[in-house]
């Protein structure tokens, strides 16, 4: 049996605008991943695979699996990209511990293991770039015009600082970073948010660019806080990226308790990450400050709180 993992992300700052051009900071999640394992089957024709993603429910052999689904579409994308055919039946099984639908890059993470996995059972490594490309075909599932920023964070496995279009810039951060992930429990869908931008964009693209433009900004001075390690400064930023994105209107009141009680608890800033409505939301802390903030979101209701430690 061969297997392989891939860890969630979150965004430090930048999402949303990230969309339309501005950069963006995100940073893997070591210590949440997927995984997948593939073996060799008995009992089926040569090129066959059986998926199998017990998390979802859902069991299949890829030939009769609809092929927009995002498991069929990545082992397919996969096996073109490794070039193999008519090799022994082997079964293809995915489990994740990444809350889906909750802004921590749940599908990217489940698409790069399971690249991976496929890659080291043919024996085919592929770089981290040809992962994220592979990645990112099946985010254009989840919504139409994804930026990359998941799949590629998640593939490269570091901090990065992502625009568009542009080849991803991993970097190393200065200092280590305390974080409370703090979920609202509300899943929600990152196309709805993104499809809610956009029709607000077309509305008043005026107001929007600023918005996106003054998010762009406070990306790039967070990047030289982070690569110098000046991780308290950080704070303010992200508390600043969070009002932009209460005015991009992706904000909603579950978030918006849990960053006051993050706030209020003596958290350096907090913020929602990723595609918003719901999901989580992510506090920075000073070390021994990280403890208080998590109780604190506990008890402002939050469905689950993960203090994580992001060294360089
Ligand atoms: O909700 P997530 O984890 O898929 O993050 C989406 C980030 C957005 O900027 C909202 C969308 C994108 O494609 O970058």
């Amino acid at each position: 049996m061969t297997h392989a993992e891939a860890p969630a992300k979150i965004i430090l700052l930048g999402e949303h605008a990230v969309v339309y051009g501005r950069p963006a900071i995100a940073v893997p999640l070591p210590t949440l991943r997927a995984r997948a394992e593939v073996e060799e089957v008995r009992g089926a024709a040569p090129g066959s695979v059986r998926l199998e993603a017990p998390d979802i429910g859902f069991y299949a052999w890829l030939h009769e699996a609809p092929p927009r689904h995002p498991l069929a579409r990545i082992v397919d994308l996969t096996l073109q990209a490794l070039a193999v055919v008519d090799f022994p039946p082997i079964r293809l099984r995915v489990t994740s511990a990444i809350p889906p639908a909750s802004g921590l890059g749940s599908s990217a993470a489940v698409s790069v293991a399971v690249v991976r996995a496929l890659a080291a059972h043919f024996r085919r490594p592929l770089t981290a770039e040809e992962q994220s490309r592979l990645a990112f075909e099946v985010e254009k599932i989840h919504h139409g015009t994804p930026s990359g920023v998941d799949n590629t964070v998640v593939a490269f496995e570091q901090p990065v600082y992502f625009r568009r279009g542009q080849p991803p810039e991993p970097f190393r951060l200065g200092g280590r970073l305390h974080l409370v992930v703090a979920d609202t429990g509300v899943r929600a869908s990152t196309a709805e948010a993104v499809g809610r931008v956009r029709q607000a964009w077309r509305e008043d693209p005026e107001r929007f660019e600023a918005l996106f433009d003054a998010i762009g900004q406070a990306v790039e001075s967070a990047r030289g806080l982070l690569e110098r390690g000046l991780v308290q400064d950080l704070g303010p930023l992200m508390d600043h990226n969070q009002e932009l994105l209460e005015a991009l209107g992706v904000s909603s009141p579950e978030i918006e308790r849990l960053v006051l009680a993050a706030r209020e608890a003596g958290a350096l800033g907090a913020k929602l990450s990723g595609g918003g409505l719901g999901g989580n939301i992510i506090a920075l802390t000073e070390p021994e400050a990280q403890e208080a903030v998590a109780r604190a979101l506990q008890g402002a209701g939050a469905a689950r709180v993960l203090p994580v430690e992001i060294a360089p």
